[in-house]
């Protein structure tokens, strides 16, 4: 995330400033591990990416080996304000922030920004992680709208936030979910306005809360005294797609929604581990409604950071919240359906030293049968890495954790992590696994405090394994393979398939893998996903500057990587501070679609109008010339 609150604060640099954690930190054991991990690194030249722990020659009918030496000119870093894809690629708008949904709803007003009531009937703003759904030759996207861009939005007013209750309610009206009918004519894509697939979900849309929290203690508030029914969702990030036709949308910086009317109210321990605190990031939703006040609705905040499961096809369904997947800032929930039938759903937690979960359910899926509660009912796991490249998942169950039942576990999900020692990774993003073979790839974005503070929990983040530098701005990618080929294996090998890092800069850890390059080289890789052909395009959300440890990088983009070889090349690049976020295909493959978020979210951009006009995320595709298809 990049959006600015304290203007230039990341979300959790606004959340160490405003709540300073623990300070404890082990400094012995993190420099044992520094030293370790410093020699371990000097016996060899660099991580070397393609000295795979375990060997990678069984990779066999993999389609379209050779694609990225031949397919595509790899595009040059640039600081533009538009969309730069290869020659012999195009690329048009689909959907932006504010664009009505309905005949009925007002079109974008660039003066006023829309109201509450205009933006409850168009598209959301800062499009996320996105699926496209198809019943009937009918296509149906469906986004998350993580955030709204204040100094946008809000562009309206002097003071650059919401001054009004409707301004406040804009606010709430733009974070959500778009689930939009989409069509082709001519060659472009756009919205299918007044379709009856079409719905906005906000973050007062009523959901349902499923799964082992359900009715525990601590959901229950004075509006829904069963705690079995929560509003709205928000900061819907990354997401995930079922082979049953649902969508997931999953609940990251839910914190910041949160005040209290009392300055000298104690947050607990509990909500102070998840960032919640007295103090909002300017969203003002507490003013418009009680439960964003902590003072007075303590546990309105245990009722989010799920992920939420969607029925698409059905805009009257309920959303239900699946608490059985653990509580935390959710980034993306990458589903695979085990050999043995039962469902995998890997799900890193986005804050620095947070973990990498898995989920399996306990029933099986059976392939045209009644799927739907399968993320209902499950045991969670959290992932350990040792250095020699093998790790674990540990079940975070009332035994391993020690604490009361599996609806504590789901609500205070962080703390049985903790309790299990888990490794604390550099800001887990999306995972994404290879449709080729039993493997898992994971954006770890990046990480200042690696070896240097520890996480919100007071756990030490040594620097060594999946996390081998300290103050980590670069990133990497760590990638694991089950035991047995098996999804629910315990066990696992792991390596790191890239370590981002600025070799025009530094000749040490910091210049990165061997397979990075001064003419592929980015940071902090985020949005992950792969094609249908075992390609796996990266999506970055870093430093954008240019300039320093970043020159020479440019604007956020998307790169393609080849798993077998470990190339690395740059696909696109995206207007100015734009984030990448979000991508899916077209059902013929020809079209990619793609998340451009926050284009001038400090003010230097007009994507992608361009002129003078307010800039607004969007939703891009991209094809090549000729039509044919991308992977
Ligand atoms: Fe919403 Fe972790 O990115
Ligand atoms: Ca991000
Ligand atoms: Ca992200």
């Amino acid at each position: 995330m990049s959006a600015t609150r304290d203007d230039e604060l990341s979300f959790d640099e606004f959340d160490e400033e405003h709540y300073p954690r623990s300070k404890t930190t082990d400094f012995q054991t993190i420099s044992t591990t520094v030293m370790s991990r410093r020699n371990f690194l000097g016996s060899s030249a660099k991580f070397g990416a393609a000295a795979f722990i375990m060997g990678t020659t069984s990779l066999s009918g993999l389609a379209g080996c050779g694609f990225l030496t031949k397919d595509f000119e790899e595009v040059e870093a640039n600081s533009h304000d538009t969309i730069t894809v290869p020659d012999g690629y195009q690329w048009h708008v689909v959907s932006m922030w504010g664009d009505p949904l309905w005949s009925n709803s007002l079109p974008f007003d660039p003066e006023t920004r829309g109201t509450a009531e205009s933006q409850a009937l168009a598209v959301g703003d800062n499009n996320d992680g996105m699926s496209l759904f198809e019943e009937n030759g009918t296509l149906i996207l469906v986004s998350n709208n993580e955030y709204v861009n204040q100094g946008i939005i809000y562009g309206n007013r002097e003071s650059k936030k919401p001054e009004t209750d409707d301004d406040v309610r804009k606010g709430m009206a733009g974070h959500g979910i778009t689930v939009a009918e989409i069509t082709e004519q001519d060659g472009k894509w756009s919205i299918v306005k007044d379709s009856p697939y079409n719905r906005r979900i906000t973050a007062n849309s009523p959901m349902e809360i499923t799964g082992p929290a359900r009715g525990h203690a601590m959901m229950k508030t004075t509006a829904d005294p069963s705690g079995v029914l929560a509003l709205g969702t928000w900061n819907n990030c990354g997401n995930g797609q079922t082979p049953w036709g649902t969508y997931l949308t999953c609940e990251e910086n839910f914190n910041g929604y949160f005040s209290s009317s009392d300055d000298a109210y104690q947050p607990s321990s509990e909500l102070n581990r998840y960032g919640v605190g007295n103090k909002d990031w300017g969203y003002a939703w507490a003013s418009v409604d009680d439960r964003f006040d902590i003072s007075k609705n303590p546990n309105e905040p245990n009722r989010f950071g799920y992920v939420v499961e969607i029925d698409p096809l059905d805009p009257n369904s309920t959303p239900k919240k699946r608490t059985a997947l653990g509580r935390f800032k959710h980034e993306n929930a990458e589903l695979v359906v085990a050999e043995n039938g039962h469902v995998v759903v890997y799900l890193g937690d986005d804050e620095r030293g947070e973990f990498l979960y898995r989920f399996i359910s306990s029933e099986k899926y059976y392939e045209g049968e009644n799927n739907r509660n399968l993320l209902e009912n499950g045991t969670l796991y959290v992932a350990k890495f040792n250095d020699d490249g093998s790790g674990k998942w540990i079940a975070l169950t009332p035994e391993t954790t020690g604490m009361a039942s599996q609806a504590e576990i789901s609500i205070l999900t962080r703390q049985a992590a903790s309790s299990v020692g888990a490794t604390t990774m550099d800001r887990p993003e999306w995972v994404a696994v290879n449709p080729n073979r039993a493997e898992a790839y994971l954006a770890l974005t990046n990480n200042k405090n690696r070896g240097k503070k520890p996480n919100a929990g007071g756990d030490p983040t040594p620097v060594g394994g999946p996390n081998p530098r300290a103050e980590n701005h670069y990133g990497q990618i760590v990638r694991w393979r089950p035991a047995n080929q098996d999804h629910t294996s315990d066990e696992f090998s792991w390596d790191l398939f890239l370590v981002a890092g600025n070799p025009s800069v530094h000749n040490d850890d910091y210049a990165g893998s061997d397979n990075i390059n001064t003419g592929n080289m980015f940071n902090s890789p985020d949005g992950l996903a792969f094609d249908d052909s075992g390609f796996l395009w990266i999506q970055t959300d870093g430093n954008y500057s240019d300039k320093d440890d970043f020159a020479g990088m440019g604007n956020n983009q998307m790169l393609i990587g080849d798993p077998v070889t470990g190339e690395i090349k740059r696909f696109m690049v995206g207007p100015k501070e734009c984030e990448i976020t979000g991508i899916t295909w077209s059902p013929d493959r020809s079209t990619v679609f793609v998340g451009i978020q926050h284009p001038g979210e400090k003010g230097n951009s007009h994507f992608p109008q361009g002129g003078e006009a307010v800039p607004r995320s969007a939703i891009i595709a991209v094809s090549r010339d000729d039509g044919t298809a991308l992977s």
